[in-house]
């Protein structure tokens, strides 16, 4: 299991353990380590051909880590604490912060809510340093994805962003959506959400030269998941449960040292398209469905201009043209270190950014005045 239950106490400290490693054979070219990232990766776009029309310069690039940073280092102050909404407040306000430092007019499309439900980082808010004057950039963010994992100490709670130019996101309702994802050097189409786990599973393996049962599969442990569960381990699958964070989960798709081939379940509709985001980055495919429970569930999926509510979604239908991906690590995981208090005074972070149009992927520490 993974989720409280990998938080161990350990010399009056909380430690926490990486995702369980399961066995398995050489993967396709993947990414996500510093010395890796030229290798097997799919950028989403060619630099040479998308700088003109690009909001997204070069050193807003880097400017966004700020961003991140700042929630997480305020998330990190209540890890272990049991209080998930203080955690998160905490969050949106630094990030709301930080925001004003950008030069930059930007509006919020994924956030914590709409208007009425939110009050900071709501759903069309307009967010930087330059209203009107600065490049027109839309954001999808969750200043804490993880918010019980932050409560209880558990690993993979992230500050995350996402940010591409106007209209390049889809301004995806709070519902639930169907995740597929596979990391990168696999042929296009290789996954469909229209298809069973168990065709999705198998046409994997062939691509990658293994049984179905070395396929290793990492899941969100809900009780909806149960027949999806039931059906990978029938194949022999290896399962990887995680408690929360699925974020994090898909992105470990793209990372060789998780040894996940797979992403599949229920989760967030808005972590959906921050997780593409950061696939369309580094490479990899993304299929998501939106899942409406009721009407009302409809309703906003109308309001946001979504007509067919059985789409299947495509990494690239999620996030058009250039994107960038930011997040910081709130607690330790199998993607980022976590805040660390040193006892120098200091503290510590970690964060990854990333950008589709050069596919370049920077990994930052940080090292800050604990205050
Ligand atoms: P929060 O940060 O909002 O707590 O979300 C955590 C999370 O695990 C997401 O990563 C995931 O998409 C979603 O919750 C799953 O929802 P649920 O907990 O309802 O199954």
């Amino acid at each position: 299991l993974v989720g409280s239950e990998m938080c161990i106490r350990d010399r009056g400290r909380y430690v926490h353990q990486p995702w369980p490693r399961l066995s398995r054979q050489a993967h396709p070219p993947c990414l996500l380590r510093p010395a890796e990232t030229a290798l097997g990766t799919e950028p989403a776009m060619n630099s040479k051909t998308d700088t003109a029309r690009n909001p997204l310069d070069r050193i807003l690039v880097l400017e966004m880590v700020r961003v991140t940073e700042a929630a997480a280092v305020a998330a990190s102050k209540l890890i272990g604490r049991g209080d998930e909404k203080a955690a998160d407040a905490a969050a949106v306000e630094a990030m709301r912060q930080a925001f004003d430092e950008l030069y930059m007019d930007g509006t919020v499309v994924i956030g914590e809510g709409e208007r009425d439900e939110a009050p900071m980082l709501y759903i069309g808010e307009k967010v930087g340093g330059a209203p009107g004057k600065g490049p027109k950039i839309d954001i999808a963010l969750d200043p804490l994805e993880g918010t019980t994992i932050t409560a209880k100490a558990g690993p993979n709670s992230l500050a995350v962003l996402a940010a591409a130019g106007e209209g390049d996101l889809l301004n995806a309702p709070d519902v639930y959506m169907d995740k597929l994802a596979v990391g990168p050097g696999y042929p296009d189409g290789i996954i469909d959400l229209a298809k069973s786990p168990t065709e999705n599973v198998k046409a994997v393996a062939k691509a990658k030269g293994v049984e179905p049962g070395e396929i290793i599969v990492c899941v969100l442990d809900r009780p909806r998941h149960a027949d999806l569960i039931a059906e990978l381990r029938a194949l022999g699958c290896g399962v990887v449960l995680i408690g929360d964070g699925d974020v994090a989960g898909v992105i470990a798709v793209t990372d060789e040292d998780t040894t996940i081939d797979m992403y599949m379940g229920q989760g967030g509709a808005p972590e959906g398209v921050l997780a593409a985001a950061a696939l369309r980055c580094v490479g990899g495919q993304f299929n998501g469905r939106l899942v409406f429970r009721n009407d009302d569930e409809k309703a906003r999926a109308a309001k946001w201009g979504i007509e067919d509510l059985d789409r299947i979604y495509t990494r690239d239908d999620l996030v058009k043209g250039d994107c960038i991906f930011a997040a910081t690590g709130v607690t330790s995981g199998s993607l980022l270190e976590g805040v660390k208090y040193r006892r120098n005074g200091k503290m510590t972070t970690e964060s990854v950014v990333m950008r589709a149009s050069s596919g370049t992927v920077r990994w930052i520490k940080g090292e800050h005045q604990a205050k």
